[in-house]
């Protein structure tokens, strides 16, 4: 075969298996068998592999997930992704209605779709083909996940229809079904590896995995819900869902035209009974300005369109038995009751525990032994007990009261706030045993290979009471335990070595301080830059550090007064764990390493001097314009083949005001 037929041949069924693909996953209408899908897929794979100059990231071929990458890319979004103000009764929806209609002149209508619990995506697309999926984030920047989003074969990796602007973004909700969310949590469960909560959660710790074939697998979906671009072909979102579905989006399963609050209600009280059957987490319903030109009028606060709003459905509640309190300790020592409770079904998993909060709130509930309560879940995640039908309750039954001894080592507990404490924090089991998993987790130390059930192994064995025991660990201690053997234990002991090198600020975070979580960690060590000046330092001097306040600075004294705390890090220094800032670590991370071609003249700087600053402030700048490139910043007159370059690999060009704005 000549190359030029190759070529032809490799499009030509490149073709073929995405118009499959749609038939298939986005239609529910398949025309091709699934044995000659792969019959084709094949010979595509081969014809590919043979002939690698005709490579393409959105070839069908992609849709198994290519290798496994080492993280993922801070980007910044082109239009920022803000959140949606919400609402959780009709008269909230209805002060909202009366509140816009007295902004505009003109008589508008609305855009009323459901509204999914997933994680939001936003899909940049340059002449139809994907070339960027980016997380939400902070809504300014979000995480580059472009190989993974390739694997959902409800996201179209090329778009249909002659009426695509050259550039347009599609944002929507990455999802996954009840029925698979069952499925992978059964199939995690039987491996003995992490459960997920909700379907959402799953959703978000999938497109975070670091091996894109572990998402294929997974099979994710996605609903386009907002189209954004200049030139768009519509003007109005009704009309914008049709040519999201025209252009081979999944768009919302029912989304109507209505003119007035009577037409939405109709709207929320039927998916408010339908959405229990939905094949799919939905939390609501989001009302929309339909036409755009008043949607541009009513404009944006910092955080949400003026011109949406969220209508959220009352979170479901059932009634159940409560068989058993259950006191657990955390991390910090802290106390949680836990009621154990007659299995129950509610929005979408079966219930079988639920937290009590703490004291205060039992005294509230009154509760009883044997009392039937009533359970929600807390933003859909959490379940909770909220309330007891006392009709119900024998009139003999006992008040359940708290304790006030540590369940696990007996210790008096100490009341800090609404909270019991238990302060063991040197023996308490359980305590010591979530602070090493704490310590090597993946946003600490990330010490791979170190999980629960190890580490419970490594305890009862005698081999680790607190984290720099393992610091002291040999293969040798390893490799004769239940389910290790020489190899893993090799692994395991290679890992703890190589966290050695993990920053100052992730051991900060490690040490697991109550309040200082990973962001807190990193602002403290920039200013600091060692632990023994975070040591000596005065509250004032710790709460000076802007985002740090009195709480988190008065744990960090109590931390360092504690004899066993210091002998610890001591005991972790003498390990060559960092406990200062490396050189690099001094720079001001405010561009993420993103990596950026200057071109033109500047205001502000000379070439060299923005260089330093890009430098200085977290960001590298490289010489020509590739697809690793972030930005492209022109300055006065910048080179016309950089800037054509740039477009045409879909490279944002951004001004010397736009950089000035992002390092402020
Ligand atoms: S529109 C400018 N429509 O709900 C805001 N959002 O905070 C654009 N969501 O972040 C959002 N279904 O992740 C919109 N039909 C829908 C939606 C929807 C789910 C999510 C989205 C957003 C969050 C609200």
């Amino acid at each position: 075969m000549t190359k030029e037929e190759a070529n032809k041949k490799i499009e030509a069924l490149r073709k073929e298996l995405r118009e499959a693909n749609y038939k298939y996953y986005v239609l529910a209408q398949p025309d091709m068998s699934d044995y000659k899908f792969d019959r084709k897929l094949e010979e595509l794979q081969k014809l590919e592999a043979e002939f690698p100059e005709f490579y393409d990231p959105n070839s069908p071929t992609q849709r198994v997930g290519g290798e496994p990458v080492s993280g993922f890319q801070t980007v910044k979004h082109k239009y920022p992704m803000l959140s949606l103000e919400k609402s959780y009764n009709i008269q909230d929806l209805k002060d909202w209605i009366n509140r816009i209609s007295k902004l505009v002149d003109e008589k508008f209508t609305f855009c009323v779709e459901l509204k999914y619990d997933g994680v939001s995506l936003s899909n940049r697309y340059i002449d139809k083909k994907l070339v960027q999926s980016i997380t939400r984030g902070d809504g300014i920047y979000g995480d580059d996940v472009t190989n993974n989003a390739r694997t959902i074969r409800t996201l179209p990796l090329v778009l249909r229809g002659d009426d695509v602007p050259y550039e347009v973004f599609a944002r929507g909700e990455v999802l996954i079904s009840r029925e698979n969310f069952e499925r992978i949590n059964n199939e995690q469960a039987q491996k003995g590896e992490t459960t997920y909560m909700n379907a959402r959660n799953l959703a978000a710790g999938t497109l975070k995995l670091l091996d894109p074939k572990i998402v294929a697998q997974r099979q994710l979906d996605y609903v386009a819900y907002f189209m954004l671009g200049e030139d768009l072909p519509v003007d109005n979102q009704y009309d914008a869902l049709k040519k999201l579905e025209e252009w081979g989006f999944f768009v919302p399963h029912d989304y109507i035209k209505a003119e007035n609050l009577d037409q939405i209600m109709d709207f929320i009280l039927d998916w408010g009974v339908k959405r229990f059957d939905f094949p799919y987490d939905t939390d609501g319903i989001v009302v929309k300005v339909n036409e755009f030109d008043i949607q541009e009028k009513l404009g944006y606060t910092a955080k949400s369109p003026r011109w949406a709003m969220a209508y959220k459905f009352p979170a479901e509640r059932k009634l159940t038995k409560l068989l058993s309190v259950d006191f657990q300790v955390g991390r910090t020592g802290k106390v949680t009751p836990v009621a154990n409770l007659e299995p129950v079904k509610l929005a979408g998993t079966i219930v079988k525990r639920a937290t009590l909060h703490n004291e205060d709130n039992m005294k509230k509930l009154d509760l009883h032994e044997g009392d039937y309560v009533y359970v929600e879940k807390a933003g859909e995640i959490i379940p909770q007990v909220v309330g007891v039908d006392k009709t119900k309750r024998k009139p003999d039954a006992k008040l359940i009261k708290f304790i006030d001894h540590c369940p696990v080592c007996n210790t008096p507990l100490i009341k800090q706030g609404a909270d019991y404490f238990c302060v063991n924090t040197a023996t308490c089991e359980p305590q010591i045993k979530a602070q090493i998993e704490h310590f090597v987790s993946r946003k600490a130390m990330d010490i791979e290979g170190l999980g629960p059930e190890i580490i419970n192994l490594l305890y009862q064995h005698g081999l680790i009471h607190n984290v720099a025991d393992l610091y002291d660990l040999k293969v040798d201690d390893l490799k004769d335990l239940e389910g290790l053997g020489e190899k893993s234990a090799q692994n395991i002991i290679e890992s703890i070595q190589k966290s050695k090198n993990q920053p100052f600020e992730r051991v900060l975070y490690a040490l697991g301080i109550r309040h200082v979580g990973e962001i807190a960690a990193k602002l403290i060590a920039k200013h600091f830059k060692s632990i023994d000046h975070l040591i000596h330092a005065s509250p004032e001097e710790i709460t000076a550090i802007k985002g740090i306040g009195e709480k988190i600075a008065e744990s960090i004294k109590t931390y360092f007064s504690n004899p066993e705390n210091i002998a610890l890090i001591n005991r972790l220094k003498q390990a060559s764990l960092q406990f200062e800032n490396r050189e690099e670590e001094n720079i001001i991370d405010k561009l993420h390493d993103n990596k950026f071609v200057i071109s033109g003249t500047f205001e502000h700087f000379s070439r060299d001097e923005l260089k330093k600053n890009i430098e200085q402030n977290g960001g590298k700048v490289v010489s020509s314009i590739s697809k690793n490139t972030d930005f492209l910043l022109a300055g006065n007159k910048p080179g016309p083949s950089k800037l054509s370059k740039a477009q045409n690999l879909g490279i944002p060009i951004i001004s010397e005001t736009d950089y000035l704005k992002m390092i402020e």
